[in-house]
């Protein structure tokens, strides 16, 4: 299972944050944005990534994560010309993608909580696999219709009659038909090439499933101001109550056994004197 990180976009509502790079650098409570999808794919087990963005900001990303062997990683990277669509990540990752199932994650979509659902959905998945959200607000999102077997029944993108209120958030896994599928779409009347669309498809081939996130389970958007100040207190509450902080990656890439004590250790040593640096210590000595 290969997994990408779509990390460009415009951020045009968090102008002027992502006047100078795009908002998944931006600090959710103590650490950039992107760690949060990052450590969903860690945690599934995923250690071959391609981190999808534009021109201007790959760099950040490379001083972020290098090429991600410190973590045990294997991470690559691609520019987006343009924000042209979601679907267009597996055009770009078609080399990387291979022969392979691919999950992608937005690299602004965080999830929190009991997350083995997700991980299940990764090893079961054989055509497409996505998620219901459920939402008030169903009119803002793509969404989607499914019987209790879990398979999609219609999937509609910010439908004014909603037939259902679980939202698709931004977490897809797909065979790797993903890409031949991607590349016979066609913009829509936005100009993009549409994830919707590319779902429509494996609908159309009764491949889509669907696997329905329960309440205990906090889906977070970080699309504006406010939802970032949100994301932030919640990780802020969460993590200083237990003392454990979360999507902190060194600790996940030691807890996954992708690095070993002494690998670990090394990279403590080149983190400067900070909170987090503390953490890791006592991860140790946990
Ligand atoms: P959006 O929420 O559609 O847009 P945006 O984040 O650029 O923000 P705004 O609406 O304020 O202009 O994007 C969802 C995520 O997908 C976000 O992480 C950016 C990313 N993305 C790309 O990297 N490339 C794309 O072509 C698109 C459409 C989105």
């Amino acid at each position: 299972m290969k997994g990408i990180i779509l990390a460009g976009g415009s951020g045009s509502r968090l102008y002027p944050i992502t006047k100078i790079y795009s908002k998944q650098l931006t600090a959710i409570y103590d650490k950039p944005l992107i760690y949060y999808p990052l450590s969903i794919l860690m945690l599934s087990g995923i250690r071959d990534i391609l981190i999808i963005s534009n021109d201007e900001t790959i760099p950040f990303y490379k001083q972020l994560f290098n090429d991600g062997k410190q973590i045990g990683l294997n991470i690559q990277y691609a520019v987006q010309d343009a924000p042209n669509g979601i679907a267009e990540a597996f055009i770009i990752g078609e080399k990387f993608i291979d022969n392979d199932n691919v999950t992608l994650i937005l690299g602004d979509n965080i999830f929190y909580g009991q997350l083995d659902f997700i991980y299940n959905a990764i090893l079961k998945n054989t055509g497409a696999t996505i998620f219901g959200y459920r939402v008030h607000d169903p009119e803002r999102y793509g969404i989607v219709e499914f019987d209790k077997d879990g398979n999609a029944i219609s999937i509609e993108e910010k439908p004014s009659k909603p037939r259902s209120n679980f939202a698709v958030p931004g977490l897809y896994i797909y065979n790797h038909e993903v890409v031949n599928i991607s590349k016979n779409l066609k913009p829509s009347a936005r100009g993009e090439l549409e994830i919707t669309d590319v779902n429509k498809e494996y609908l159309r081939r009764k491949e889509l499933k669907v696997q329905r996130i329960s309440r205990g389970i906090a889906w977070l958007d970080t699309g504006t101001p406010e939802a970032l100040l949100q994301a932030a207190n919640f990780f802020g509450v969460i993590e200083e109550r237990q003392g454990l902080k979360v999507a902190c990656i060194e600790e996940i890439a030691y807890t996954m056994k992708f690095i070993n004590k002494q690998e670990l250790e090394s990279l403590i040593n080149s983190i400067p004197k900070s909170l987090y640096r503390d953490y890791l210590e006592r991860c140790i000595k946990d």
